[in-house]
């Protein structure tokens, strides 16, 4: 049986990679889906549609609190409510790998600013709408990165580790109003920004493989299911956790 049958999903980044994993995943269990991207996510939303979903594309950057507004406003216009939050959206792999002291101020700032301020921006717009409804899930992803303090990428394990503690703080500030936080860690995963970005080299992957206890290379429906699980009534007591998922290579 379905787990999520008319349950109304924002998924933030849903037009490639891990998040487009996601809406499918989502909208696999009945979850209706709306893209929010600042890249085109029609693609991802027709997909879904085609294998019988409901699912919309809303151009949205997250770090603009307009932006993020009008998206929650489309999303109630559209479905109805809003059941679910997925904080996906960050930047990633366009970053590449570079030494602390060549990060430049502004690009430190703009990974906080899409990193960890969109999903805040996410949260608030979202919040009002799922306590007036007595509950909701709220999903972020942060990243395994936070927990090997992995180099050459400080401002985006940063802003992971800034994640980790936001889930924990809306955890807290949200319980008695039904809205469960929690996190995913994910490993190293084959994303469309992983394989599109030329760092991530053979060598450096099979590196990342030989720390798991699965050594593997792990793709974004690896972490499917621990999504449906956060977003489904059957993780009803469990709030302000990060659980890993990359292959058993951080423990904790
Ligand atoms: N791929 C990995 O190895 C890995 C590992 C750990 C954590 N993560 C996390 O998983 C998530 C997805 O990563 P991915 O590898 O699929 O990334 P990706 O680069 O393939 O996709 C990211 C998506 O986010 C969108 N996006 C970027 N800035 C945005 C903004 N301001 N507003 C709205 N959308 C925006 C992009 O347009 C893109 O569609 C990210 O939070 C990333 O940090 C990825």
């Amino acid at each position: 049986m379905q787990k999520l049958i008319d349950k109304v999903a924002i998924v933030t980044g849903a037009a490639q990679g891990i998040g487009a994993a996601f809406a499918r995943g989502l909208a696999a269990e009945g979850a209706k889906i709306v893209i929010a991207d600042v890249g085109d996510g029609t693609a991802t939303a027709n997909e879904i549609v085609r294998s019988n979903g409901a699912a919309i594309y809303v151009k949205t950057d997250v770090s603009n609190p307009d932006d993020v507004k009008a998206m929650v406003a489309r999303t109630i216009a559209e479905f109805g409510s809003v059941d679910i939050l997925v904080n996906n959206a960050a930047l990633f792999a366009k970053l590449g790998a570079k030494k602390f002291q060549d990060i430049s101020s502004a690009e430190f700032d703009s990974v906080m600013a899409i990193n960890v301020r969109g999903p805040f921006e996410c949260a608030k717009a979202v919040a009002p709408i799922m306590k007036a409804n007595g509950g909701g899930k709220i999903v972020n992803i942060a990243s395994s990165t936070v927990f090997k303090g992995v180099p050459n990428l400080l401002h985006y394990v940063s802003s992971k580790g800034a994640i980790v503690a936001m889930t924990r703080c809306l955890a807290r500030e949200l319980g008695d109003d039904g809205i469960n936080v929690n996190a995913i860690a994910p490993g190293l995963t084959m994303s469309d920004g992983v394989l599109g970005q030329p760092d991530y080299t053979p060598e450096y992957i099979q590196a990342n493989m030989n720390g798991r206890a699965l050594r593997r290379k792990q793709i974004p429906a690896d972490l499917v299911g621990a999504m449906v699980f956060l977003c489904s009534s059957d993780s009803d007591f469990m709030t302000g956790q990060t659980m890993a998922v990359d292959g058993g290579n951080v423990m904790h």
